[in-house]
């Protein structure tokens, strides 16, 4: 199954889920995890809800006042909103889908921002072509590489020296078997060939010359993790192979292998993890 024709899909019963909701703002839609709070610990992590990741991801990120800022896999750019809201600069997202390109450069046209605010539609290959950058951000989608190396290659030569990189996604624990059965699972529903562990992406980047500011573990924010039963799939499952249509199968399957990855969340074999490199 391709990704790409999935993110289109998505967005859309997103979007449309967020028109239901009331007015469309960026900040409504996020393609990423809703954390739950943590206690006590404020700054050091996200607060919880829909956009507490972009808020915390913006504030962090705008320290440095980066001129130039990528989002790798932007999503509806709504990490890249939050940014935009705290300081002036050049954002420029990402993104596979034509309707999530679509959707941010009209909402950012609506802000009046839409010369800060420039949405591509492409795979990651096009970064090549887009010019390089003082930060970059990428949630929830360097794990869509099938080889960390190859992610690693493009960024490090679209990142200025001295830049800001920020990776939020997930990561196995350990390494597991392909024929792990919510491993498979999750492949097979979102279009990949493999999951990553946190050990391949610190060689992978180290290997091209980044040096780890931070690692921070999340994974204690992620509502899979803390629930106690492990969620049941059989009925998504049959929906992704009959329902008629490869959208309607398409979006069964994406939230299919959301409970794939609720199930290994919930075996502790997840994490949720937070990186922050410099490119010296
Ligand atoms: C889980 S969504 C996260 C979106 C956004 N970062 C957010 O947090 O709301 C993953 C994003 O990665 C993008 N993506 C996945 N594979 C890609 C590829 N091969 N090339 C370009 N974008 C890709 C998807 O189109 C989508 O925008």
């Amino acid at each position: 199954m391709k990704t790409a024709g999935q993110y289109e899909v998505l967005a859309r019963t997103c979007h449309l889920s967020a028109l239901l909701r009331g007015r469309i703002r960026p900040d409504r839609l996020c393609l990423h995890k809703t954390l739950l709070p943590v206690e006590g610990a404020a700054a050091e992590h996200p607060a919880g809800g829909r956009d507490g990741l972009n808020q915390w991801l913006a504030n962090r990120i705008a320290e440095k006042r980066p001129k130039r800022v990528l989002d790798l896999g932007c999503g509806f750019g709504a990490t890249l909103f939050a940014l935009a809201h705290r300081m002036e600069g050049e954002f420029v997202g990402l993104t596979q889908s034509a309707f999530l390109v679509k959707t941010a450069a009209s909402l950012a046209e609506k802000e009046g921002r839409a010369s800060e605010l420039t949405f591509h539609e492409g795979e990651f290959a096009l970064l090549t072509s887009l010019g390089s950058f003082d930060a970059m951000v990428a949630v929830e989608s360097i794990s869509y590489f099938d080889e960390l190396p190859e992610a690693a290659r493009l960024l490090a030569e679209a990142l200025r020296p001295e830049g800001s990189l920020w990776i939020v996604d997930d990561w196995l624990r350990k390494p597991l078997p392909d024929e792990h059965a919510d491993v498979r699972g999750l492949c097979e529903s979102w279009g990949r060939r493999r999951l990553h562990t946190v050990e391949e992406l610190e060689a992978a980047f180290a290997g091209k010359g980044f040096q780890l500011v931070e690692n921070r573990d999340l994974t204690a924010q992620v509502p899979a993790f803390r629930a106690s039963a492990s969620p049941r799939s059989g009925w998504l499952r049959l929906a992704a192979r009959r329902l008629p249509g490869w959208q309607l199968r398409s979006l069964a399957a994406a939230y299919l292998g959301g409970r794939h990855l609720d199930r290994l969340y919930a075996a502790s074999l997840m994490e949720y993890r937070c990186f922050h490199y410099v490119l010296p």
